[in-house]
């Protein structure tokens, strides 16, 4: 046998082992901003339960933070304050993790918000745009960087995803300042792929069509209920309504070995609702 060939073997017996040991995320470790609610708590539990060594949730919902830590358990997962808005607190919520876990293998970056108000173009409040633009775009900025230079001074090649928005390729007939916001995140996500593609650093972003979590619920003052009726709605994939765990479980194919030569990759979590179409019965192609 070759050294070519014993090499990949025994890769593949790693993989073999992994997949056996039904853990994805075998002793990794792992950041998730915006972790104490929504797809971020649900990716959280999800890390945990595919054999993450630490998830470290990031938000700044102290309460409830904590609580879904605990919740998760103290052994698996901690809660750190940190507004990624402020870089300062990026850096200390990466060289913490570093300190105390070794490395950061993982980065999901995905705290967002919404404008409190419609924000259509003619009636755009700049104040807003630039609160929603200091958490949606500098915060994903500065997560995205801090975690790229952990992983390239701990020589890890590790695995960056983003949260972005079906928001993110498309225009919208309000939310100008959020859409903005999603376009940015991908032009990063895609800067920072192209520049880490040769450390081996892998990054990519989710993006998620319009689904109840306590962020859509509050602002349309929904229940989580209502919220899923409203969302079913706008899926053309029937049978199903999307939650925070589709979303989580779509992050977990792309921080695991499963997407190993995956970057670059908007993946988009919308029951094909983005899909440009055509009906054939309309078509005058046809
Ligand atoms: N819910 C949707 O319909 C939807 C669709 C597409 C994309 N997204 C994106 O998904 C991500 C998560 O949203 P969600 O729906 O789970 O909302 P959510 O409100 O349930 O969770 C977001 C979390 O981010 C935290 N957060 C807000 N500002 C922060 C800051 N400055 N620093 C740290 N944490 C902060 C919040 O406290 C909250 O816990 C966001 O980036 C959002 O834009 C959501």
């Amino acid at each position: 046998m070759t050294d070519r060939s014993e090499k990949q073997t025994l890769e593949y017996k790693g993989r073999v082992g992994e997949e056996r040991s039904g853990l994805r995320l075998k002793a990794k470790v792992a950041i998730v901003t915006g972790g104490a609610s929504g797809i971020g708590e649900a990716t959280a539990r999800v890390f945990a339960e595919q054999g993450a060594r630490m998830v470290v949730l990031a938000d700044i919902q102290d309460e409830l933070g904590n609580q879904v830590a605990a919740s998760i358990g103290t052994q698996r997962c901690t809660y750190i304050h940190c507004d990624v808005a402020d870089e300062e607190q990026v850096q200390n919520l990466v060289q913490s993790t570093v300190d105390a876990y070794g490395q950061v293998d993982i980065m999901f970056s995905n705290a967002g918000i919404l404008s409190p108000s419609q924000q259509t173009v003619p009636e755009l409040d700049m104040s807003q745009l630039d609160r929603l633009f200091a958490v949606n775009v500098r915060g994903m900025a500065a997560c995205v960087k801090h975690a790229a230079r952990a992983m390239l001074e701990g020589r890890v090649r590790g695995s960056i995803v983003c949260t972005a928005s079906v928001g993110g390729s498309h225009g919208g007939p309000n939310a100008t300042d959020y859409i903005m916001s999603k376009h940015a995140v991908l032009g990063l996500m895609r800067s920072a792929s192209v520049q880490l593609a040769e450390h081996g650093i892998r990054v990519n972003c989710v993006s998620p069509n319009g689904l109840a979590t306590p962020l859509t619920c509050k602002q349309r003052g929904m229940s989580e209920e209502e919220g899923q009726e409203v969302y079913r709605k706008y899926a053309r994939l029937q049978g199903v309504v999307l939650t925070p765990k589709h979303v989580a479980d779509a992050v977990l194919f792309l921080v695991s070995d499963d997407s190993a030569f995956v970057t670059a990759l908007d993946l988009r979590v919308d029951g094909g609702f983005t899909l440009p179409s055509i009906s054939i019965s309309n078509s005058i192609l046809l």
